[in-house]
């Protein structure tokens, strides 16, 4: 199995994206799972689904953006299962979509607080940890806005740029103390809060949000977790300091297809 002898602890894990999906397909693979989320009931949720497939996992209440919380999750990891190979920054919150004027100062410090102070307070206790564990890899997952910027989203947008630079920083002071560090960059996936999205819009509209990429359909939470897998494992032990586009190909869109 890719994953076997592994800790993995994954933020965020409590919903019904990318993080919990990421969780089971980890522990399919051998990982004993550190399952974080501000959801309590969310995060205990996945480690009773990873625990029903025959895996191994714990869950653990914690705010990314609260410095105690991220120390807490890496000493839930070592407290129970001796150590930490792997971490998966995947928590992030959004603001309500408004012009860049009309943001409000609470919802931008929230947004910048979860998404990107949380990844960098996340590295600061999970660095040290995988150095001591004899290396690792932190995958931290930022999105196609991070790339782009996007209207209505600008803070959000702002904290995935971030994202991305913190990670390459992070990166070049850890590759020769054992501890890679990417980030993937997702554009749509198929998540619950998306579909109820998509279906509360007008056809031509859906069809035209579908059609931003070159696939013509977002991304099932899979498809990004599979990339988080290979980055997290020892698969990609020549990757560090790069972000990998899981996007479905919308930098090469063209508006003839
Ligand atoms: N959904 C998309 O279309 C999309 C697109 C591009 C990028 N992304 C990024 O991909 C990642 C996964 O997104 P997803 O939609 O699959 O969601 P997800 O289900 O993986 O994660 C959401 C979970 O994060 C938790 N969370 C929120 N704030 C937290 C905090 N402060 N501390 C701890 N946990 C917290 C929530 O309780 C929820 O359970 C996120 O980083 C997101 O920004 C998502």
């Amino acid at each position: 199995m890719m994953l076997e002898n592994k800790v993995a602890l994954i933020t965020g894990a409590g919903g019904d994206g990318v993080g919990r999906t990421a969780a089971l397909m980890f522990a399919a693979e051998g990982a004993k799972v550190v399952a974080a989320d501000l959801n309590l009931a969310g995060a205990e949720e996945t480690v009773r689904l990873i625990k029903e497939a025959g895996g191994e996992a714990v869950a653990v209440e914690a705010n990314v953006s609260i410095a105690a919380d991220a120390q807490k999750m890496v000493t839930v990891a070592v407290e129970s299962f001796g150590a930490l190979h792997i971490a998966v920054n995947n928590a992030a919150k959004a603001t309500p979509s408004v012009g860049i004027t009309d943001i409000k100062e609470d919802d931008w410090d929230l947004c910048i607080d979860i998404t990107l102070k949380g990844v960098w307070l996340g590295m600061k206790y999970q660095l040290p940890a995988i150095e001591a564990a004899g290396g690792g890899s932190i995958v931290n997952i930022s999105s196609e806005s991070g790339h782009k910027g996007q209207a209505f989203q600008t803070a959000y947008a702002a904290a995935k740029g971030g994202v991305i630079v913190l990670t390459k920083g992070a990166a070049a002071e850890y590759a020769k103390r054992g501890v890679r560090v990417n980030s993937v960059s997702p554009g749509g996936i198929n998540t619950a809060g998306m579909k109820f999205y998509l279906n509360s819009i007008d056809e031509d509209i859906r069809q035209q949000t579908l059609n931003t990429n070159a696939f013509g359909r977002f991304a099932e939470p899979e498809e990004i977790a599979n990339v988080v897998m290979f980055l997290g494992s020892d698969k990609s032990s020549y990757v560090t300091g790069d972000d990998y586009k899981v996007d479905g190909g919308v930098s090469i869109k063209s508006y003839l297809l």
